[in-house]
């Protein structure tokens, strides 16, 4: 075993960071969420370093590196670009006896940093020991689907419930045989739908232990009850924009600055969520395709509550929170329990997505409108007018990877003519971004030969092809041998 994993407990001590961009900016996140005292040491900041620096959460010594600026440190991240600085950081690191990483340098690295998924308390950590970090990446992406907040929220039941289980039950093996029952119960399936309180019911059940609030489902009435004397807070849908997290919105990002509590989706970036407060709560309620996923009432539920604890609530919801997210029905449902809720809009992925891929919605002289829609329509429950969408200059078709068959045999069926040049986005804004053309004739099989999967979106239209000129990495690729056809481009 090359390393000896551990995870420390950096409350309240030192840690240097050396360096003031990208590479640093998540580092330092990481630092701050585990409460040590970070000093970052650069002449500059990114932008969110510099957001967080005036937040207070960590101090900033704007110059460059000098020997003498680790005294006292008990952990240091060489993080410049800059091979001579960040070994000189990892010498003074030893000869003070710092515990150092230099990013991407393995052989200058004391610890290395896994790839982290975190559920509140609950920690899984993927390492490659640095041979392929990527892997480390999708497999905590795998397990990201997988665990939800659920997790957390077993710890925290689990942390009420140790010292009154030992006193009721002293003996060890027959401790031990209840703390399996509960795991391989249904709490954490009750703790995923957002069913606190039959959560603790069950729990009660099985170790005889009555932990506060164990009688049951939580009524809308008891959550009303517990509101706060001075009002419920607020919940805002924000929308976080398609992927890339510098497409939310200014008012979206002041408010998760902000957010007492944090409730997010699947699709919604690491990065973004790095921005909330490190001691706000993050909930995670994603969707994804094929696990457990939390309901939408429990969604609602989770949102009243929390608001009703009087919190400053922000609902971070994929691209803009109107646009197929179900924010209608959760912004009804605070109206109908009396809490305030703001819609933030964000940048929806039926435009962003597209314009990434260098596809206008509408041009002068080839589309004067666009039409939008979910080709989950497109099932046997189908209700679109599918002669009318046929007609449509531009048609962007979400969550329509699975259903492209059907999608397309309709067009074609009401007289869109196979020739019509079609695209898929998917990733659209990410550094994953790939896009797929065709034409409504080949596309599903191109589709297929491609392995395109969600997030993506499908257009369809003549502005596809504007996409060579507007975009010069495309221009390249529709010129290049097809064969050779690269990640983000599969023609
Ligand atoms: C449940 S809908 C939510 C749409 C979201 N409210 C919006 O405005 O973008 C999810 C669908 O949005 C699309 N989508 C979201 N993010 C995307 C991205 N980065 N690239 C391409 N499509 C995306 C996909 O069609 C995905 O299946």
């Amino acid at each position: 075993m090359r390393y000896y994993p551990v995870l420390l407990d950096l409350v309240g001590r030192p840690a240097v960071v050396i360096g003031g961009g990208a590479i640093a900016e998540g580092k330092v996140a990481a630092l701050v969420a585990a409460g040590a005292r970070v000093t970052v040491i650069a002449p500059g900041l990114t932008g969110g370093l510099a957001a967080r620096h005036r937040a207070g959460r960590f101090a900033h010594v704007a110059r460059a590196y000098q020997h003498g600026d680790l005294a006292g440190a008990f952990l240091a991240i060489g993080a410049t670009d800059d091979p001579e600085v960040n070994h000189a950081v990892h010498a003074e690191a030893v000869s003070v006896g710092a515990l150092v990483n230099v990013v991407d340098d393995v052989p200058y690295c004391q610890f290395i940093l896994p790839s982290i998924l975190r559920r509140g308390d609950f920690t899984v950590a993927v390492s490659s020991a640095g041979h392929a970090p990527a892997l480390a990446v999708r497999v905590r992406e795998r397990l990201e689907r997988e665990l939800g907040d659920e997790y957390g929220r077993f710890l925290e039941l689990a942390a009420e419930l140790r010292a009154p289980l030992a006193m009721a039950v002293p003996d060890f093996q027959r401790r031990k045989a209840i703390w399996y029952r509960l795991v391989d119960s249904d709490v954490l399936v009750l703790l995923r739908a957002g069913q606190e309180m039959r959560a603790r019911a069950r729990v009660a059940e099985i170790t005889g232990v009555e932990l506060a609030g164990a009688s049951g489902r939580e009524s809308s009435a008891e959550i009303a009850g517990r509101s706060r004397p001075d009002g419920p807070g607020t919940v805002y849908l924000v929308g976080a924009g398609p992927g890339d997290p510098r497409l939310i919105t200014a008012r979206g990002l002041g408010l998760l600055a902000q957010a007492d509590v944090v409730v997010y989706d699947r699709l919604v970036s690491a990065a973004l969520l790095e921005q909330a407060r490190s001691d706000a709560e993050l909930i995670y309620v994603g969707k994804a395709p094929g696990a457990h996923c939390v309901q939408q009432d429990g969604i609602n539920d989770l949102l009243v509550r929390e608001a009703r604890f009087g919190k400053m609530v922000v609902r971070l919801k994929g691209g803009d929170p109107f646009v197929f997210g179900r924010g209608a029905e959760e912004a009804l449902a605070c109206v109908e329990a009396g809490v305030p809720v703001e819609v933030v809009p964000g940048v929806s992925s039926v435009l962003g997505a597209t314009a990434s891929a260098g596809i206008p919605v509408t041009a002068r002289g080839l589309a004067g409108g666009f039409a939008v829609i979910t080709a989950h329509r497109a099932g046997p429950e189908d209700c679109h007018d599918w002669a009318a969408l046929a007609r449509m200059d531009t048609l962007v078709v979400l969550m329509g990877v699975e259903r492209l068959p059907q999608v397309v045999e309709r067009l074609l069926a009401n007289g869109r003519t196979p020739d019509t040049p079609v695209a898929i986005v998917e990733n659209g804004t990410l550094a994953t971004e790939r896009v797929i053309e065709a034409t409504l004739a080949n596309v599903v099989e191109r589709a297929q030969a491609a392995g395109a999967h969600p997030p993506a979106v499908v257009v369809v239209g003549e502005t596809v092809r504007l996409r060579g000129a507007l975009t010069p990495r495309a221009a390249t690729d529709l010129t290049a041998d097809l064969s050779a056809a690269d990640d983000r481009h599969v023609a």
